[in-house]
């Protein structure tokens, strides 16, 4: 289990270069940094978890209408296995919560069974499977889509580039 400490903030234009180290080097396709910087021009709510002062784990989600997308989540690879990937997940959900979201919705890679693993332990259910929704290396690869029903806890707080959370 991971012992040092960390935080989480908010996610900023600033981060980007450091983000995308990380992109980089976690996904065989990795999102280029205009998918990035859309997102936090879109205003998604986007969170980096650090370790000191290194950015070691990101996460990006858009909430609307009741439903939240986790549209990315990663955690640096020399760090992986240590729970923070699961802490980053909790945040999400916490924040969604406050932001009356019923439903967390993600997709994730068939084949990425430690992702699926850590979804599952955290009561998400398999909705279906968008069929070679992934670039791949050998041809493309499906997409499981997921879910997890949330219950709202009562109050709201703003997302978007700002403060510490
Ligand atoms: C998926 C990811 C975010 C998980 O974060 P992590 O910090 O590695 O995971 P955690 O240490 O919090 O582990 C959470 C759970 O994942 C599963 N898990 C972790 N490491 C695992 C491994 N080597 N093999 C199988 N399952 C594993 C376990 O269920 C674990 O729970 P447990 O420790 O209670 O058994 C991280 O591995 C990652 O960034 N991967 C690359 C990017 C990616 O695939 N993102 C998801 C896109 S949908």
């Amino acid at each position: 289990m991971f012992v040092e400490p960390y935080q989480l903030r908010l996610m900023t234009e600033a981060d980007v270069p450091s983000v995308m180290n990380i992109e980089k080097t976690a996904y065989p396709f990795p999102w280029t940094e205009g998918n990035l910087r859309d997102c936090l021009k879109r205003h998604y709510y986007a969170c980096v978890l650090e370790v000191g002062a290194n950015i070691c784990g990101y996460a990006l989600m858009s909430m609307a209408a009741g439903e939240a997308h986790v549209l990315n989540i990663c955690i640096q690879p020399d760090l992986q296995g240590k729970g923070l990937g699961r802490t980053l997940l909790h945040s999400l959900e916490q924040t969604a919560r406050e932001n009356k979201v019923e439903m967390l919705l993600l997709e994730v890679r068939a084949s990425n069974k430690r992702a699926i693993k850590l979804y599952e332990s955290l009561g998400f259910n398999e909705l279906g499977c968008r069929e070679h929704y992934y670039p791949g290396r050998n041809g493309r690869e499906d997409a499981l889509v997921l879910a997890r029903q949330l219950s709202y806890c009562g109050h709201n707080t703003t997302f978007g580039n700002g403060p510490i959370l």
